[in-house]
């Protein structure tokens, strides 16, 4: 079965993303599909050093989407263009549109022109899912000590609109994610079923 299907699923901290897109993997390799589970910031150098980062608010929004996207040119050309040319299903938890709200959100002097200019080299997902919440309700599910910089409701308020703004205008998938688990992963699955039988 070889179909190289890029999938991202992406939303406010607190959305659902790690579980869902964990979820998802499951169920399509249950269906036999081959399947590429991987996340952003990613487990290499600079995803680590990212990680760091988001723990220090001294750091510009400028380095932060500069190394962001340094991260996702590394993770687009070294991991996700080989599986997708395998045949895998690639989800990333997380992916590009996470830079273009998140950066821009953080300062007026980053816009989305150069946040595309500067990712240019990440190939666009074939589905881009949101996962809509309340920032009220998303942030109830951290622990307050292990909140990172960018966790907080007015931030993540703004952060929801640019997303919703977003995905009217790319025509991103929404989906309602303050609701029960199993009900939100069976809607994923089946926008995700529709796609693969179109692509059979
Ligand atoms: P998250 O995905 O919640 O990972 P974890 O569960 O390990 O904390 O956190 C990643 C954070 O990084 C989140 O606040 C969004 C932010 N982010 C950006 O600002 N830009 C990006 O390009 C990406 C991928 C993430």
């Amino acid at each position: 079965m070889v179909i190289g299907l890029f999938i991202t699923i992406d939303g406010i901290d607190g959305c659902g993303s790690t579980t869902h897109s964990k979820l998802l993997a499951g169920f399509l390799e249950n269906k036999g599909y081959n399947v590429f589970l991987t996340r952003e910031p990613t487990n290499s150098e600079i995803g680590k050093l990212l990680r760091i980062y988001l723990k220090n608010d001294k750091i510009p929004p400028e380095t932060d989407a500069l190394l962001f996207a340094a991260d996702r040119s590394y993770h687009y050309l070294i991991d996700i263009k080989e599986k997708q040319e395998d045949g895998f299903i690639v989800i990333s938890d997380r992916y590009k549109e996470a830079s273009i709200v998140y950066q821009s959100v953080q300062s007026e002097r980053i816009s989305t022109k150069w946040i595309e200019e500067i990712n240019k080299f990440a190939q666009d997902p074939d589905i881009t899912i949101i996962l809509d919440i309340d920032p009220a309700i998303s942030l109830s599910r951290k622990t307050q000590k292990d909140l990172e910089k960018f966790e907080n409701t007015p931030f993540l308020d703004k952060v929801r609109e640019i997303y919703l703004e977003r995905a009217k205008s790319q025509n991103y998938y929404v989906i309602n994610s303050d609701d029960i688990i199993e009900f939100v992963q069976g809607k994923i699955q089946k926008l995700v079923l529709k796609h693969l039988k179109q692509k059979a």
